[in-house]
C-alpha cells in the first residue's frame, strides 16, 4: 500500500468504481428499523444510500437521490416518516421509494412515469444486518451463526481512511470461531452470549463512520468506540506518511483482496 492510497480522493473514486460497485455491502442493523417507516441514510464507498421498512414490513434499500435534479432526498442520519419530502422543491415520494407528488410549479410532465421514482437496489438482511449492492451478486455474505438479540448500535465518527479502519480491527487477531472478518466492511468477535458486529464506513477517503451492533445486550460501548477513533486517527497520520501496517495475517489477506479489486 502507498501512501496516498491512505490519503488521496483519486484512491478512493477507484474504490467506489471497483469494490465499491461489485458485492455486497452493510448499511445498518435490521435491529435500527424496528417499525414501518423507520430509515437510516449512510454514504457508503461514495454511495449516499438508505435503508426504510415498508408498511409491508419489508426493509428495502434506495438510492438516496431525488429524481427532480439528484440532490439527496434526506439530510438526516436516521428518522421516522410516513412519507419522504426532497428538501430541495418537495418532490414527495412513499415509504418504498413510488412518487407520490411534487408542487405545481416543479411538477413532471407524466407523474405516471416510472423513470419518477426512487432508485431501489438489491437489498438483504442476513443474520440482522441490512445489506445492499449496486450489482446485486448471486451469493448473499455469509456472516456465520446468527447472531442474539439486537442490543442497540454505537456510531462514531473518525477522520481516517476506511483502510486504516479496518487495519486496525484485524491487527491484532486471528480467525477463530470468535472473530471472523467479512470482506471488506464487517469483524464480528463473539464473546460467549454477547456478539458485536464492527461495521467499518468509508464515507469520504478521510472521513469513516464505526457502526458498533451490539446483541445479546444492551450497547454502552461508547469508551470503546472512543479508543478506536483515538487510535485510527493516530494511525491515519503513520500511514499518509508512509508507515506500514503491522504485519499480521488478516491485515495481510486484506491487503490481498484490496489488490484483486
Ligand atoms: S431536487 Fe428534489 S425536489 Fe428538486
Amino acid at each position: 500500500m502507498k501512501p496516498s492510497d491512505y490519503s488521496q480522493g483519486d484512491a478512493f473514486q477507484a474504490e467506489k468504481q471497483t469494490i465499491f460497485s461489485s458485492g455486497w455491502l452493510p448499511l445498518c442493523a435490521d435491529g435500527q428499523l424496528a417499525r414501518p417507516g423507520d430509515f437510516v441514510v449512510l454514504t457508503v464507498g461514495g454511495w449516499s444510500v438508505f435503508a426504510v421498512r415498508g408498511k409491508d414490513g419489508v426493509v428495502r434499500v434506495l438510492r438516496n437521490a431525488c429524481r427532480h435534479q439528484n440532490m439527496q432526498v434526506i439530510a438526516t442520519p436516521s428518522g421516522h416518516c410516513e412519507t419522504f419530502r426532497c428538501r430541495f422543491h418537495g418532490w414527495t415520494y412513499d415509504l418504498d421509494g413510488r412518487f407520490v407528488g411534487a408542487p405545481q410549479p416543479v411538477a413532471p410532465r407524466d407523474p405516471q412515469s416510472p423513470d419518477l421514482h426512487l432508485t431501489p437496489l438489491a437489498t438483504a438482511v442476513v443474520s440482522g444486518l441490512v445489506f445492499f449492492s449496486m450489482a446485486a451478486p448471486a451469493e448473499l455474505p455469509d456472516l456465520g451463526a446468527p447472531p442474539p438479540a439486537y442490543g442497540g448500535t454505537v456510531t462514531m465518527e473518525i477522520a481516517c481512511n476506511w483502510k486504516v479502519c479496518v487495519e486496525h480491527l484485524l491487527a491484532d487477531q486471528t480467525p477463530s470461531p470468535d472473530f471472523t472478518w467479512t470482506w471488506p466492511l464487517l469483524a464480528i468477535c463473539r464473546a460467549g452470549p454477547v456478539t458485536i458486529i464492527e461495521q467499518v464506513v468509508p464515507h469520504t477517503f478521510l472521513r469513516t463512520k464505526l457502526l458498533t451492533h451490539v446483541f445479546g445486550r444492551e450497547a454502552d460501548d461508547r469508551q470503546t468506540a472512543g479508543t478506536i477513533k483515538y487510535a485510527c486517527e493516530h494511525l491515519q497520520i503513520e500511514r499518509a506518511a508512509g508507515t506500514p501496517a503491522a504485519a499480521s495475517p488478516l491485515v495481510a489477506d486484506f491487503h490481498r483482496r484490496l489488490a484483486q479489486g
